[in-house]
């Protein structure tokens, strides 16, 4: 059997694309032959990002759409951008987080929702609400990204009362606990999606090693830190194969609410992230802060 399908034309939407492994899976989808949809906030970097894919791997079907994951206004901006230009989706990669971990005290967005948890679980969750037509006309994989440094948090829960903390505040918390929100996300609307034809599957990142540059405003120490861990941590490009995996695998067709690991296993969560409890009550209370009825 083929290692992936032919991925020619296929629509691909990769959010923060513009760096990382975003980047990577984007010009690896491009080397495929799809037409790869950068998204980024960031117009300087995302441009460039296409020009050097489409120059790279002479694919001249990447494009730039402007998008904070942070902001509903913004995201439904680039719904709409998308849905105006494209008739379907065939992926859609929910990339894009924050980890500035610097972070001293709760950020609020202009929704009044903690910026991490924001960005790195509503946005993913009102794009994909937002572009479901799309995504039903092209039998999408959605993919969506979690951490191995979960692991170190085996207990970890959705602080329901602490989301935008209004108790107490750590920015690793609040990033963990945005990637685990992501996994129970996925668990859910892979039920939910199942009757449009949408798979949604998610992916463990292990450490991966940064783009120069990416930790210029944090401080020094946390710098130094970061270097070391650089010699543990494997390539964004390696990485970037899971998610092509993920998205062009003939052998996934059909799988859906599964977690992979960067060898394309796959795995098991912890177990409160499979609490149909949790699940549904994180779910509920997801839709309302996006104000979102219909799935
Ligand atoms: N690197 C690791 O060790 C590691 C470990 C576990 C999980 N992960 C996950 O892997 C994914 C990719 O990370 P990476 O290693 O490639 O890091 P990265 O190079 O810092 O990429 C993160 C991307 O997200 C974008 N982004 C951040 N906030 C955004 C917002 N509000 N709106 C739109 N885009 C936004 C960034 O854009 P800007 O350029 O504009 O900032 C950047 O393109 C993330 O989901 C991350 O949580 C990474």
């Amino acid at each position: 059997m083929e290692k992936y399908l032919d991925m020619q034309g296929k629509v691909c939407v990769i959010t923060g694309a513009n760096a990382g492994i975003g980047k990577r899976a984007a010009f690896q989808l491009a080397q495929l032959g799809a037409k790869v949809i950068i998204v980024s906030r960031n117009e300087g970097s995302g441009k460039k990002a296409v020009e050097e894919i489409s120059k790279e791997t002479k694919n001249n079907h990447v494009y730039f759409f402007k998008g904070d994951l942070s902001y509903q206004a913004s995201i439904k901006n680039l719904a709409n951008e998308i849905i105006a230009q494209w008739n379907e989706i065939n992926v859609l990669i929910h990339n894009a987080a924050n980890f500035d971990l610097s972070m001293k005290q709760a950020s609020l967005t202009e929704d009044r929702v903690e910026t991490i948890f924001a960005t790195n679980h509503l946005g993913p969750v009102l794009l994909t609400n937002l572009l479901l037509d799309l995504l039903e006309k092209g039998k999408a994989r959605v993919i969506t990204i979690a951490s191995k440094g979960l692991l170190a948090y085996p207990l970890m829960r959705i602080d329901f009362n602490n989301l935008n903390g209004e108790q107490s505040y750590s920015p690793t918390k609040a990033y963990y606990q945005s990637k685990l929100a992501q996994l129970m996300f996925t668990y859910k609307a892979a039920e939910v999606l199942k009757t449009k034809g949408i798979t949604i599957n998610a992916i463990r990142v292990p450490s991966v090693q940064l783009d120069e540059g990416r930790l210029e405003h944090v401080p020094a120490l946390m710098r130094k830190l970061y270097k070391v861990k650089r010699k543990f941590s494997i390539t964004p490009e390696k990485m970037a194969e899971t998610y092509v995996y993920l998205a062009a695998s003939p052998d996934l067709q059909h799988v859906t609410g599964k977690y992979f690991n960067e060898d394309n296993e796959i795995i098991s969560s912890s177990k409160y992230s499979y609490n149909q409890v949790e699940i549904d009550r994180l779910w509920e209370y997801s839709n309302e802060l996006i104000q979102v009825e219909q799935w």
